[in-house]
């Protein structure tokens, strides 16, 4: 049987860890062409080798000038681009009173304002190479509230509505390119560790988590790149402008019910 993504060619934002790197890898074994990139070079150099993607590269998302340059290596590396993942991002942990406006700022322009950019500074290389995915890591905190992660929540709601305008875009104009955002709840990652930290101990931290969560467990990363897998791969053609969720539930609880 032919692998999935046979003939993809895909650029992971974030990827030297985490859910980037699960992604990565998950692609390279269903026959994509995979360039990792993110802020920490060493990281994702050391990673890319050890998957054997086409390249790793240093690329911060906030930055339109090296969205142009990490675009133009990666398309020169996989000779084109046609799976898109914008899944680098920082979490924040602060309400209404206590956050700062540069932190909100920062939040804003990592986890949202890159979509926008990169997506733009894509879209030549995505129409070229099309059929064509776009895949937004957004989160359940861009679905539901939580007094204490106001800018991340205001970024990932962002993030899931700018994927659907730009799939309704895309659609209308015949461009054979889908756009959907995907949408987690705690997974096993470094992003967590703050959070795990504040409870004193591994145990304690992941009990406090998942305590909403019906399912009560953490995603893994894995589970998270199978759903990106899908939309990255044919089987997904006619879905565009669509939220899925990973969340073990937690999204479907009504008032009381968790
Ligand atoms: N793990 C979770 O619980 C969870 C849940 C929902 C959504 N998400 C989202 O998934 C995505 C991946 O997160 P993760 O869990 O793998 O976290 P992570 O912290 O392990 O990985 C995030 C990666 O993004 C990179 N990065 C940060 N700022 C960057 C910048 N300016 N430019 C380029 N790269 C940058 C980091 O270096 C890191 O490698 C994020 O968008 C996050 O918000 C994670």
């Amino acid at each position: 049987m032919s692998k999935r993504l046979a003939g993809k060619k895909a650029f992971i934002t974030g990827g030297a860890q985490g859910l980037g790197l699960a992604m990565g890898e998950m692609f390279m074994r269903e026959g994509a062409d995979v360039t990792l990139t993110d802020i920490q070079l060493d990281k994702v150099s050391q990673e890319a080798e050890r998957i054997g993607a086409a390249a790793g590269i240093e690329h911060d998302v906030t930055d339109p000038f090296a969205w142009k340059q990490a675009l133009e290596a990666a398309a020169e590396e996989m000779d084109g681009i046609n799976v898109l993942v914008h899944n680098a991002g920082i979490g924040s942990f602060g309400n209404v009173e206590t956050e700062s406006y540069e932190m909100y700022r920062k939040v804003c322009a990592i986890d949202m304002d890159s979509v926008f950019l990169g997506t733009q500074a894509a879209m030549p290389y995505l129409k070229d190479n099309a059929p064509a995915s776009i895949i937004i890591i957004s989160s359940v905190a861009g679905l539901m509230a939580d007094g204490n992660f106001l800018s991340y929540n205001v970024a990932k709601a962002g993030v899931a509505m700018m994927g659907k305008s730009i799939a309704l875009h895309c659609a209308r104009n015949g461009y054979q390119i889908n756009c959907n955002s995907i949408h987690p709840v705690f997974t096993r990652t470094p992003i967590l560790d703050p959070m795990i930290q504040l409870k004193g101990s591994q145990e304690e931290g992941e009990k406090a988590l998942v305590r909403n969560i019906p399912m009560k467990r953490l995603g893994e990363p894995d589970e998270v790149a199978a759903m990106a897998t899908y939309l990255a791969s044919d089987e997904a053609r006619f879905v565009t402008g669509s939220e899925f969720r990973i969340d073990g539930g937690i999204t479907a609880c009504g008032l009381g019910s968790k």
